[in-house]
This record gives structure tokens, sequence and C-alpha cells, in this order.
């Protein structure tokens, strides 16, 4: 797979943030597009706003390995994809082992070629992560669903419109079955289904290939299949993580910062909860104005999905709650193993005490730079936040899982007055 060379983040904290950036395309919209775009069987699907991060090259390689023709312009954040050809219904194991979003290509797949095998799948650490969810709702379209050892198969010679319930709202999990049944013939009903903004978004880009989707939104969403999907052209929505993640450097560092394109309303959850720490916000059409002049007080944090405090988000808090005064408390339900930060602050001069779901966060703390380990991308991020509040240089490695999902984070905080690099590891 080509990830690159290791790399490493060098940070030097102590700056308060200021200036203007803009928030980058939403990975878990883009992403889901990319495959949903293999669908059209002709033409040229335009994907405009698209994140240059590492987890969207992941997808760009494993549709140009199943035969699609991609031109990702960087520069202008702009993909093309040609899907007119798909060649090979074999997602490979270089690619799937670390790219756990490989699953949202059985559905073109499938409907293309008639089936699809994924011979590994991966992506964060993140403790259990299943995927059963998809491949019960495959199953109950129609398709043969064989678990071996080192890969999964799926075989349709046609899906069907289909009854199906998620046990959780699973995010991925709805944007996938919504793709495989938009050319089910018959009608599909999934009940229990996300609400995040990215699977409107993606929502909106299948409707405008002609999908028929009703109930966005509304937790029981509704597929009438139809024939054919044509390749039409959208803009990502903005990154509503990399737009937190950002308020969030205002804050720990005591800056004030202006968000390109973020919508606070996107926030949920996270925007209350920043403000009871003390963090302003004033909305000026499509920028957002962020800043913390205040002593931040401690916060009460339970994960849960959209408009739910984000998962996402758990770990930037927890760095921003090491300089609260007082005890923080944050409790993680979705995913279970998000907590190895808690060590890697606590290496950094944090008092993180983790018991089972829940972490109690004793601040203030003096942050101190030292080297650390990103074990997740998230995790990564929030490291990336301590070291901006934290005396002397904090060494975040390896870079790769922040580039995962986060675009040109050095020269985007380095605008902002920020003292960070990175740095090929030898
Ligand atoms: N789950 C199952 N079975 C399934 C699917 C999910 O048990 O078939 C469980 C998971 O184990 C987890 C919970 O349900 O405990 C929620 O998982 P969900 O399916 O909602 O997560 P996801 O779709 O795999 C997406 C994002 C994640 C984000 C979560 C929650 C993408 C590509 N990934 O994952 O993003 O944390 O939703 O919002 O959209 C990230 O960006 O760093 C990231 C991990």
């Amino acid at each position: 797979m080509t990830s690159g060379q290791e790399t490493r983040y060098l940070v030097r904290g102590g700056n308060p943030l200021q200036g203007t950036v803009f928030v980058q395309g939403a990975k878990n919209a883009a992403l889901k597009m990319i495959a949903a775009s293999l669908m059209a069987a002709k033409g040229r699907t335009v994907l405009k706003n698209v994140p240059v991060i590492e987890d969207v090259r992941r997808a760009v390689e494993l549709a140009q390995t199943v035969g699609a023709v991609c031109k990702f312009h960087e520069a202008e954040r702009t993909l093309v994809i040609d899907a007119s050809d798909l060649t090979s219904s074999v997602l490979p194991e270089e690619i799937a082992q670390r790219f756990r979003a490989s699953v949202l290509f059985v559905p073109p797949l499938l409907h293309r070629l008639g089936e699809a095998t994924i011979e590994g799948i991966g992506g964060c650490n993140l403790g259990s992560r299943m995927l059963d969810f998809h491949y019960r709702g495959f199953a109950r379209l129609g398709a043969v669903v064989e678990e071996q050892e080192t890969q999964i198969h799926i075989k349709a010679d046609r899906l069907r419109g289909a009854h199906l319930y998620l046990d959780t709202p699973s995010h991925t999990g709805t944007e996938n079955l919504i793709m495989a049944a938009s050319l089910a013939p018959g009608t599909t009903i999934i009940d229990n289904t996300a609400l995040e903004p990215e699977v409107l978004d993606v929502i909106a880009f299948l409707t405008k290939m002609g999908a028929r989707i009703s109930g966005g939104g509304t937790g029981f969403v509704t597929v009438e299949g139809v024939d054919e999907l044509t390749a039409v052209e959208h803009t990502v929505m903005a990154d509503r993580i990399d737009a937190a993640v950002f308020a969030m450097a205002a804050a720990i560092t005591g800056g004030e910062l202006s968000l390109v394109g973020a919508s606070l309303e996107h926030f949920g959850v996270a925007r209350w909860k920043l403000e009871q720490m003390g963090v302003e916000f004033a909305t000026h059409g499509a920028i957002l104005q962020v800043r913390r002049d205040k002593q931040l007080r401690p916060i009460n944090v339970i994960t849960d999905t959209y408009p739910g405090f984000a998962t996402d988000l758990q770990s930037p808090m927890m760095a921003l709650s090491c300089l609260a005064d007082g005890t923080s408390y944050i409790r993680e339900t979705i995913f279970d193993g998000r907590y190895n930060l808690a060590g890697e602050l606590n290496k950094m001069g944090a008092k993180v005490e983790v018991a089972g779901n829940a972490a109690l966060v004793h601040g203030p703390s003096v942050l101190h730079g030292t080297e650390v380990i990103a074990h997740d991308l998230r995790s990564g991020i929030a490291l990336i936040l301590a070291g901006l509040a934290a005396e002397g240089e904090t060494i975040v490695a390896p870079g790769y899982h922040i580039d995962r999902g986060h675009a040109e984070i050095a020269s985007r905080f380095a605008t902002l007055g920020a003292d960070i690099r990175s740095e090929v590891v030898s």
C-alpha cells in the first residue's frame, strides 16, 4: 500500500492561535461518496471539496484496484471518477486491512459484478468494531455471505428490497445499506438509521444520482430501488469534526479563530459542552468565530450518536479537560478501546484516571512536551492539541494516523501562529 514514509509531528506549545482557517470537506461523507460513485455504470462523477487525507487516498486506490479511472486533483480538492469498466471484485488485503471503510465498496461490486471479496478489514484500532449489521443487511437483501478465515465473500445475482433493522443506528451501516438498496428492485425499509449530517449528505448525493430515498434524518429510511444511477457532480459538506478540533485548538491555547465553512449546528451537544467550559462562539454567515479567554471549567461528557457528543471528539475533549479548573468526567459509550490516549496525556503531566468506560481528568495540569504515541486518528489529533498547550516540545508519532483524517494539519496550524512541523522519520 502506498501509505508513504513514516512521519511524526513536532509541536512547541505556548502560542495562542489567532487567524482564519478553512475547514476541510467531511471525511466521513467523502469516503461513502467515492464508493457510491462506482454504482454509476457510465459517465464521470465529480466530487468537490474532497479532503486531501490518507483515507481518501486509500479509497481512491481501492476504486482504481477494482477498475475505476480516478483523477484526484488535490490542489483543487476535486476528484473525478469514471467507473464505466469495473474489472475486479476483490478488495485486496493490503488496503482493506488498514482501511475499514473498504466494506463500503461491497454494494457497487455486488450490483456491477455480482460478487465482492474482502481480503481483510481494518481501520482505527478502536476495540471491537463489528460489521455484522452490514453483512446481515446484505443477506436480508438477498446476498449470500460466506465468512472464511482470511476473507469474506459476498455474492448476489440480484439484490431485492427487504425490511431491515439496525440494532444500533450505525453510521456507515446506514449508508452502506441505503447504497445497496438503491439499485435493488422493490422497497427497502431500514429501521433505526443513523442521524449524522454525513448520512444526509450521502443521501443527497445518491438522490442526485437518481436514487429514491425518503426519511433521512428521521431514524426510519425508505428506499425504492431504481434501475440505474448516473454520474453527477457534488460538493462534499464541511467536516464537523475538523471544525470542532480547530475550535478546541482555540480553546486549549486561549486564542481566537475564524473557521470558514464550519456549521455550529453540526457540532450537536459538543457546542453546549464547549460553551459550558467557557468557550465563546459567534456565527457570521459562513464563518464561525471561536475564542476562549477565561479559565476553562471542568465538564461532564457522555458520547452518543448524533446529535449527542461525538465519539470522534472524545479524545480532543480529554486533552482540553486537562486544562480545566477541576475534575472532568468522560464516558465513552460508542467504542471501547478509545482511552489509550489517557496514558499518553499522563506522560505529558496530565492526571487522567480510567475505570471501565469512564475517565476522570483531574485539572488543571501544566502539560510538558515529550514523545507520545498516536494510537489512532482522534487520539493523535488530541495529542497535537495537548502539544499546542504544553511547555517544550511534544513529538507525536506515527503521523500517518493524523494524516488519515486531517488535511495539511501542520501548515494549517502554523498559519495560525503554532510552532508545528512534520518530519519524515529516517
Ligand atoms: N457496530 C456493530 N456492528 C456493526 C456496525 C457497528 O456492532 O455492523 C457497533 C460498533 O462496534 C460501534 C457502534 O456500533 O460500537 C457504532 O458504530 P458505527 O457503525 O456507527 O461506526 P462506523 O460507521 O463504523 C463511523 C465513522 C467513525 C465514527 C463513528 C461514530 C466512518 C468511515 N467512520 O464509523 O469515524 O467514530 O461512525 O460516529 O464514517 C473517525 O473518523 O475517526 C471514525 C472512527
